[in-house]
C-alpha cells in the first residue's frame, strides 16, 4: 500500500541536525538548530533545574497519569509569566493553560482546535517565518498565507509592509506573531509599532496566536512579555503557545503551553473541554518530568531567582557574541557593515548570507547554518568564533 508514497524533503531545520552529526569532521560547528550552548559548546543543564530535579528524586514520586491539560501549578505558573503576577483576566476566568510537548505542541493543539472551530479562517505567517509555523498549519489544513515582515534591504522590519498585508487580510483571520525575538530575522517591532499592529488587529477582527519561544531571551522575563500583556488587556480573543525549552535548557523535556484567552468565564470552559479532547485523542496526556521541574522552579522564589539569574547569564552571553561576531569578521578583513547583528534579538541572526555561501561554510569549514542565512549566534563561543568569523569573512569576499 505504501508504494506511491513519496520521499518527504529534508526537514530545513532538524534535517541538518541531522546532517550534521552525520559530518566526521573534528571542527565543525551546528549554528542551525535553535539551541543555546555554553561558552564550553556544551547545552547547559541550569542549576536551578538540578535542584528541582534533586528534590524531585528524593521525593521518589511516583509516575501516574497526569490530567490531559497537565500539572495544574505549571499551568498556572506559565500564565503567570505571560500574563503576569495579579492579571485580572485571570481572576475573571478568562484564561486557560494547557501543558503541551513543547512550543510546537501547543502550536499543534492551537492549530486542531482552531480548525474545528474557524475551519475557513486564513492563517498568515511573517514573510519569513520559522520554517515549521507553515508546515504545522498546512498540515491542520490551513490555507497558510504571508504578510510582509523583513526588509533584507535595510535589515530591518517592513512595517508599511507589514501593516499593508495585515489590513488586506479578511476578517477573522489568525495571524501568527512572534511576542520577541523573531524567528529567524531576530528583528522585533517597537513598542509604538506593535501599538499599531494592535489596531489593525482590533479593527480586522483577527485572531493573534501569539508564538513566544524565547521570553528571556530579549530584554528579560518580564520585558518579554509586554507585548502579549498589551494584546491581551486590549480584550481580545487569543492563542498564545509558549515554550521552556530554552529558557529552562530542557529541549528534550518538551516543556511548552498553550494559553486561550476566551470572551468570558462560561466560553473558557467550553474551550477548554475541546482544547482538552484534542489533546487526548492527540496523545492523551502530557508527560511528567520535566514539567514537574519547571512547576518546581516557577512556584519556589528562591529558585525562580536561581533560574531568572542563570536565564540572564545566557542573554548577556548571546549578546557578548554577537559583539565579537561583529568585530572578528571585520578584523578578519571583511569590508561589509555587519553591525545589524548586534541589534538584532534573541537567538538568531538572519546574517545576509546567501544559501550559495552558506553551503560553502558547510562544506569547506563544517559550519552549518540554515540555507537563508539564519543562523544561530547562541551556539558560538569563545573556542570557535574566530574559526567562524574568518570562514565568514571569506565567504563574504
Ligand atoms: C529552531 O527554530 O531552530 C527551534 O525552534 C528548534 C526547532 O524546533 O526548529
Amino acid at each position: 500500500p505504501f508504494a506511491s508514497v513519496e520521499l518527504a524533503p529534508r526537514d530545513p531545520i532538524l534535517g541538518l541536525t541531522e546532517q550534521y552529526n552525520a559530518d566526521t569532521r573534528p571542527g565543525k560547528v551546528n549554528l542551525g538548530v535553535g539551541v543555546y550552548y555554553d561558552d564550553e559548546g556544551r547545552i547547559p543543564l541550569l542549576q536551578s533545574v538540578r535542584r528541582a530535579e534533586q528534590a524531585r528524586l528524593e521525593a521518589a514520586a511516583a509516575r501516574g497519569y497526569l490530567p490531559i491539560d497537565g500539572i495544574a501549578n505549571y499551568n498556572q505558573g506559565a500564565q503567570k509569566l505571560l500574563l503576569g503576577e495579579g492579571s485580572p483576566l485571570v481572576a475573571e476566568g478568562r484564561v486557560l493553560t494547557v501543558q503541551t510537548l513543547g512550543g510546537t505542541g501547543a502550536l499543534k493543539v492551537g492549530a486542531d482546535f482552531l480548525r474545528a472551530f474557524l475551519p475557513d479562517a486564513k492563517v498568515a505567517i511573517s514573510d519569513p517565518s520559522w520554517e515549521n509555523h507553515r508546515a504545522l498549519f498546512e498540515r491542520a489544513g490551513f490555507d497558510v498565507v504571508t504578510y510582509a515582515y523583513y526588509d533584507a534591504a535595510t535589515r530591518g522590519l517592513n512595517f508599511a509592509g507589514m501593516t499593508d498585508s495585515l489590513r488586506a487580510l479578511p476578517e477573522g483571520s489568525i495571524v501568527v506573531l512572534h511576542a520577541c525575538c523573531h524567528n529567524p530575522t531576530g528583528v522585533d517591532p517597537t513598542a509604538e509599532q506593535w501599538a499599531e499592529i494592535l489596531e489593525i488587529v482590533k479593527a480586522r477582527k483577527l485572531v493573534p496566536f501569539m508564538d513566544i519561544a524565547y521570553q528571556g531571551f530579549g530584554d528579560g522575563l518580564e520585558q518579554d512579555a509586554q507585548v502579549v500583556r498589551r494584546f491581551a488587556d486590549a480584550g481580545l480573543t487569543m492563542l498564545i503557545s509558549s515554550s521552556f525549552s530554552k529558557s529552562f535548557s530542557l529541549y528534550g523535556e518538551r516543556v511548552g503551553a498553550l494559553t486561550v484567552v476566551a470572551g468570558n468565564k462560561e466560553e473558557t470552559g467550553r474551550v477548554l473541554s475541546q482544547v482538552k479532547r484534542t489533546i487526548r485523542t492527540n496523545y492523551s496526556n502530557p508527560p511528567t518530568h520535566g514539567a514537574s521541574v519547571v512547576a518546581a522552579v516557577l512556584n519556589s522564589p528562591e529558585l525562580f531567582k536561581l533560574w531568572d539569574e542563570e536565564l540572564a547569564g545566557m542573554r548577556d552571553r548571546i549578546r557578548l557574541m554577537r559583539q565579537e561576531l561583529v568585530n572578528k569578521v571585520k578584523a578578519h578583513g571583511a569590508t561589509q557593515d555587519l553591525s545589524f547583528v548586534v541589534k538584532q534579538r534573541g537567538m538568531f541572526s538572519y546574517s545576509g548570507l546567501s544559501a550559495a555561501q552558506v553551503e560553502t561554510l558547510r562544506e569547506e569549514s563544517g559550519i552549518y547554518a540554515l540555507s537563508t542565512g539564519r543562523i544561530c549566534v547562541a551556539a558560538l563561543n569563545s573556542r570557535n568564533i574566530d574559526v567562524v568569523a574568518a570562514a565568514i569573512a571569506k565567504a563574504l569576499k
